[in-house]
C-alpha cells in the first residue's frame, strides 16, 4: 500500500483538473494522504522523496505537455530516480484508436529517454476532451477542422467532446495505490 502520495500536474483548460481531483479522491478513499499540486500556481516545486509515490502528470497540446510538470522532473530528476513514479496525459489522441499507440509512444513512452534515471512504474494515456466555446477563435478552427476530418462526412460537431474513462481512472490510481501495478 503506498501511503503517501503526490500528485503533481499542468493543464491549459482545466481537463486534467478534473482528473486529478478524481484520482486523490479515488486514493484518498482507500486511506492514502495524498497531496495535489498544479505546479503552474507558481510555487516552489513538492520534494518527491517526502512521498512513497509521485505521480506526474500533464495535458497535451500540440503533441506537448505543460511547461511546468517538465520543469518539475528535470529539476527534481535525482530525488525522483530514487522514489516510485507514475505518469499520466489526458489526450484527445487517447480517444481516437488510430492515434492511441503513436500517442503512448510520443506522450509517454518516450519519457525516460528524455529524462534519464526517471523510470516509471507505470503511465496511463487518458482520454481528453474537446469544449469548443473555451478556446478562442483561431484555435476552435483548428480544433474543429481536425475533429470533422475524423467524424463521417456530414455529421455535426458536438459542442463538447469527452473521451475520459472515469472507471479507467478509477482503477489505475487504485491499483499504484495498493502497490499492484
Ligand atoms: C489546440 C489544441 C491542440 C491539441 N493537440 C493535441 C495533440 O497534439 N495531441 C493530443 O493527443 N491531443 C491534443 N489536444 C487535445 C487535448 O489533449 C485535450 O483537449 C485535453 O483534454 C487537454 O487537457 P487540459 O484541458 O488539461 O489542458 C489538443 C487540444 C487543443 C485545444
Amino acid at each position: 500500500m503506498m501511503n503517501k502520495l503526490l500528485i503533481v500536474y499542468g493543464t491549459r483548460y482545466g481537463t486534467t483538473t478534473e482528473v486529478v481531483r478524481e484520482m486523490s479522491n479515488t486514493a484518498r478513499e482507500l486511506g492514502a494522504h495524498v497531496d495535489v499540486v498544479h505546479l503552474e500556481k507558481g510555487i516552489p516545486f513538492p520534494e518527491p522523496e517526502n512521498y512513497d509515490l509521485v505521480v506526474i502528470g500533464s495535458g497535451i497540446q500540440a503533441g506537448q505537455w505543460t511547461k511546468r510538470p517538465l520543469k518539475f522532473i528535470e529539476q527534481k530528476l535525482e530525488s525522483l530516480s530514487k522514489t516510485k513514479v507514475a505518469l499520466f496525459v489526458v489526450s484527445g489522441y487517447a480517444g481516437n484508436p488510430d492515434k492511441v499507440a503513436e500517442a503512448q509512444a510520443n506522450y509517454l513512452d518516450s519519457m525516460p529517454e528524455k529524462y534519464p534515471g526517471l523510470s516509471p512504474i507505470s503511465t496511463a494515456l487518458i482520454g481528453g476532451k474537446f469544449e469548443f466555446k473555451k478556446y478562442n477563435l483561431v484555435i476552435r478552427a483548428l480544433v474543429k477542422s481536425i475533429v470533422k476530418s475524423q467524424l463521417p462526412p456530414g455529421e455535426e460537431i458536438p459542442e463538447k467532446i469527452d473521451f475520459r474513462d472515469w472507471d479507467m481512472i478509477r482503477d489505475w490510481i487504485k491499483g499504484l495505490v495498493q502497490g499492484i501495478q
